[in-house]
């Protein structure tokens, strides 16, 4: 027997979290009976149905890294049609992308089928590191970046910063090329982080997810995750 929660992201479907809300919703039925109680264990016999389809169970899992282009929308479907991260990778399976990457944000993510993957590389509790490019307006200061790596507070938050280091600076345009490395997925929580330092981000780029890097994919290319990559990922927890 296992929880409701945990078969319905084994199956692909959605997130374990999302699972939950649509548990908690009345949107699930076993058997055919409305369950809306989140402790709910179900047998591999059981009949599962989320928003009216029945799921299908022990659904091979798939792990896919994409370096995501500009202009692509980081979900499964866009009602304004715009090309999403989906539509670049060719699978017969259901997948989806963990966390998210802006629509003019470039580079590393990864989509899969493994909502328990999923929910753990997402989860705030486990420290998953994340190195982005930014391209920004402006010198940041003695002050500005002592600030950066002590921690700057973002919607009553602080922004932990592993790793900061300026790259180049353009001095014709103003402009300069950092790397940072933080453990949040909040929404543009990199832009917001340089916006309130005064330098707004110009381009960002993703280029490393934990241990994982752009390697040799080159913009909208992506590759499967080798077994040991996920072990590894696994053990991030
Ligand atoms: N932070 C941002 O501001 N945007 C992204 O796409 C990712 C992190």
């Amino acid at each position: 027997m296992e929880r409701l929660q945990k078969v319905i992201a084994e199956s692909g479907i959605t997130s374990r979290r999302k699972a939950e809300e649509l548990i908690l919703a009345g949107k699930v039925r076993v058997n055919g009976a409305i369950v809306n109680e989140l402790g709910t264990k179900v047998s591999g016999q059981d009949i599962i149905e989320v928003d009216g389809a029945i799921i299908e169970r022990d659904v091979a899992k798939k792990y896919y890294l994409l370096n995501k282009p500009r202009g692509v929308i980081s979900s499964v479907s866009d009602d304004k049609k715009r090309p999403t991260v989906v539509d670049y990778i060719d699978t017969d399976v259901r997948i989806y992308p963990v966390g998210r990457l802006d629509y003019d944000t470039t580079g590393l993510i990864i989509l899969t089928n493994d909502g328990e993957l999923a929910n753990l590389l997402t989860h705030p509790t486990n420290q998953v590191p994340k190195t982005y490019i930014a391209k920004i307006e402006g010198f940041l200061n003695k002050d500005e970046i002592d600030r950066l790596r002590s921690g700057v507070r973002i919607d009553g938050r602080k922004v932990l910063v592993d790793h900061f280091k300026i790259r180049d600076k353009n001095l014709e345009k103003k402009t300069s090329l950092v790397e940072v490395t933080i453990f949040e997925g909040r929404n543009h929580i990199v832009k917001k982080l340089f916006e309130s330092l005064g330098h707004p981000v110009k381009r960002l780029s993703r280029i490393k997810i934990a241990f994982l890097e752009v390697g040799k994919l080159k913009s909208g290319e992506y590759r499967e995750l080798t077994i040991k990559e996920v072990k590894k990922l696994y053990s991030l927890k």
